[in-house]
């Protein structure tokens, strides 16, 4: 069986190549706008830009099986999505899943519409389909650690709302496992963290693993949001994320399905983990939210 893994190049699709490459009697193609930027991942490589249909039918060829990775550019993606799913109908590809947003048909985060388009134009192909529907990333938020220390505090927008994230590792694995097994045909997982935790509690398990006082700072979306930009975020970017926290506040992030531990065998990466996990590399420089 040959899987193709789109976005392999980023942070996610890099972890799914490697647990990937574990599993023997799979081939495994790895789909980059950049090639150059996939020639360390040690699996073969071809050009696919979803702005750029040309390149997706070659890069489709012979492939049985594929990861569509949302794309992460801000602005309208659903067209590129539709370029992809268009191509692999047209390769004769026979599994497909898509990486959309936890609660996708409900959800108040603005970044759900472009995701339902995918999904309907996902399940319009005909191709069998599986759509995972990520929760956020716990590393959006232990990305900051480095800032906190630096600033003795985290701050946000997401007031006591409970987030349900899960560490990136847990996805790839849930998506290898989807990409690999039997029976996701037509399914929709939605994929949080076994255990949700608020920015406050965030900021006390830092404090008790590095024995200092850091706090949690609620602020105002629009001040958040300055503050990001004030960090260096492009301004837009620095907006969505503090709309996408005052999101949170209401709920946007939480789950309690367990789904993601079920399909993976175990339970997700606990917030203590990603902690420890996040000041062993802060050492070596801060990772901004995304
Ligand atoms: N659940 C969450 O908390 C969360 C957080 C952030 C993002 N996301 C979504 O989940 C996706 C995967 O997350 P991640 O952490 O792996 O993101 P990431 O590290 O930013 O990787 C995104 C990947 O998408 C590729 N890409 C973007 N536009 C493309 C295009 N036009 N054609 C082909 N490839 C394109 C990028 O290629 P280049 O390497 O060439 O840029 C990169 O490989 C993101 O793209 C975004 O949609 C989810």
């Amino acid at each position: 069986m040959t899987i193709a893994i789109t976005g392999a190049t980023g942070q996610l699709g890099r972890l799914v190549v490697a647990k990937l490459k574990g599993n023997v009697p799979t081939a495994i193609v790895a789909l980059a706008r950049s090639p150059t930027k996939a020639s360390d991942l040690g699996v073969t490589v071809r050009e696919a830009d979803y702005a750029k249909p040309e390149t997706l039918g070659p890069a489709l060829a012979g492939v049985d099986a594929l990861l569509l990775i949302s794309s992460s550019e801000l602005g309208p993606r659903a067209a590129k999505h539709r370029n992809v799913i268009e191509a692999a109908k047209k390769a004769g590809v026979r599994r497909i899943a898509y990486t959309s947003i936890l609660h996708a048909d409900t959800s108040p985060l603005d970044l759900a519409p472009e995701h339902r388009r995918t999904e309907a134009d996902v399940k319009a192909s005909g191709i069998p389909f599986t759509i995972l529907r990520n929760g956020w990333y716990t590393e959006n938020y232990t990305g900051s650690i480095g800032g906190a220390l630096a600033g003795g505090a985290f701050i946000g927008s997401a007031g006591d709302g409970r987030i349900s994230s899960a560490a990136r590792a847990d996805y790839a694995e849930a998506t290898v496992t989807v990409l690999t097994g039997e029976g996701h045909g037509g399914k929709t997982y939605e994929l949080a963290g076994d255990d949700a935790y608020t920015l406050f509690e965030l900021a006390a398990e830092t404090s008790r693993q590095t024995g200092r006082a850091i706090s949690y700072r609620n602020l105002p979306e629009a001040e958040y949001a300055a503050a990001l930009a004030g960090f260096g975020l492009p301004e837009a970017l620095a907006q969505a994320i503090a709309r996408w926290d005052v999101g949170a506040s209401k709920g946007a992030l939480f789950d309690n399905g367990r789904q993601l531990s079920a399909l993976i065998g175990r339970p997700t990466t606990p917030l203590a983990v990603a902690v420890a996990d996040a000041l062993k590399s802060s050492v070596s420089g801060m990772e901004q939210p995304s």
